[in-house]
């Protein structure tokens, strides 16, 4: 059967059927709402224990040991570690004509970065792209990647909700002076939204997409904001350079701050900025512009 013969007699049977990777993370739980929303029968992996419900049917495993998957269905979404999907779809014998996967601008962000890990990284998912773009080219189905910037919304991001609960828990958060370089915080909904709008979108077909949110600002104004959004307001405290430096050390050693990314204060002052023009035209794409709420950055209950 052709994949579109399928994919009909499967949409008329049960609504669509979708398989998620990453169902669970922050986009993902938003596009599973989404999609289950709309009437799709989704089944999704995950390596908790989780209730299934209606329209959606957990499946415990991860990549490296993986259950039984559908033979096939007529989207697959990748929103969990695109490096390790793209090993498995480059030989999953699946039927389905449509794959969206989301990336990342660190791609492009931290190629040249000064960190080797980081070099890696970047390096790894180009190769994870370019893997599952021949993968769906050679089984004649069609894939679109998506690459968002810094991501928000959930209560679960590792930038701004932490951010957040430091400066809740001290009442005052801390950055070097001249921390103006550019970002464009896009929120998971949004994210969400293209994902879904993309699989009956034939131009994004073949192609990927910057998805960053609707409002470009300094970091330091994207700082105070998050800051704003909170009750009690905790105070922000621009220090001189090698002031922050002292400070961030003694963060350190009282085991105040773990797990900063390397290159993370040096990147404050850099501009990491894309396009939503390409996203715009083929997916409709129109993020939202910044405006944090303390219920966005809370984790969940
Ligand atoms: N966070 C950001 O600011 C950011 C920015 C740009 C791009 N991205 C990219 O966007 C995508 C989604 O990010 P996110 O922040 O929404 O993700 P997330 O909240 O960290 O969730 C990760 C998801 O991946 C699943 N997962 C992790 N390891 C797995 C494994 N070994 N096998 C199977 N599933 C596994 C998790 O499932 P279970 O825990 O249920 O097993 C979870 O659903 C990722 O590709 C990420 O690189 C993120």
């Amino acid at each position: 059967m052709g994949a579109s013969t399928r994919t009909a007699a499967v949409a008329a049977a049960d609504g669509r059927r979708a398989l998620v990777f990453g169902g669970s993370g922050q986009i993902g739980a938003a596009l599973v709402t989404r999609l289950r929303g709309a009437g799709w029968q989704v089944e999704a992996l995950t390596r908790e224990a989780r209730r299934s419900g209606p329209g959606l049917r957990w499946l415990q495993g991860e990549f490296a040991r993986l259950p039984p998957l559908p033979q096939a269905c007529d989207a697959i979404f990748s929103c969990g570690p695109l490096d390790l999907f793209s090993l498995w779809y480059a030989d999953a014998a699946i039927e389905c004509p449509r794959v969206i996967a989301f990336g990342s601008t660190s791609m492009a962000t931290k190629r040249a970065a000064a960190d080797a890990g980081e070099r890696e990284l970047a390096q790894r998912l180009a190769g994870a792209e370019t893997r599952i773009l021949d993968a769906a080219r050679a089984r004649g189905a069609a894939a679109t990647l998506l690459r968002p910037t810094l991501i928000y919304g959930a209560g679960r991001d590792r930038n701004l909700s932490r951010i957040a609960a430091l400066a809740a828990r001290s009442g005052v958060f801390l950055l070097p002076r001249g921390a103006c370089g550019l970002r464009q915080p896009v929120h998971v909904e949004d994210l969400a939204q293209a994902a879904w709008s993309a699989v009956d979108r034939p131009a994004s077909h073949g192609r990927g997409y910057a998805l960053p949110g609707g409002e470009t600002l300094p970091y330091r104004d994207m700082v105070a904001r998050t800051l704003a959004a909170l009750a009690p307001r905790p105070r922000l405290l621009e220090l001189p350079a090698p002031l922050f430096r002292l400070a961030l050390a003694a963060a350190h050693a009282a085991g105040r701050l773990r797990g900063l990314p390397p290159g993370a204060v040096a990147r404050m002052r850099e501009d990491l900025v894309f396009d939503m023009a390409d996203a715009r035209r083929d997916l409709g794409y129109a993020p939202r512009a910044f405006a944090p709420t303390a219920e966005m950055l809370a984790p969940p209950p």
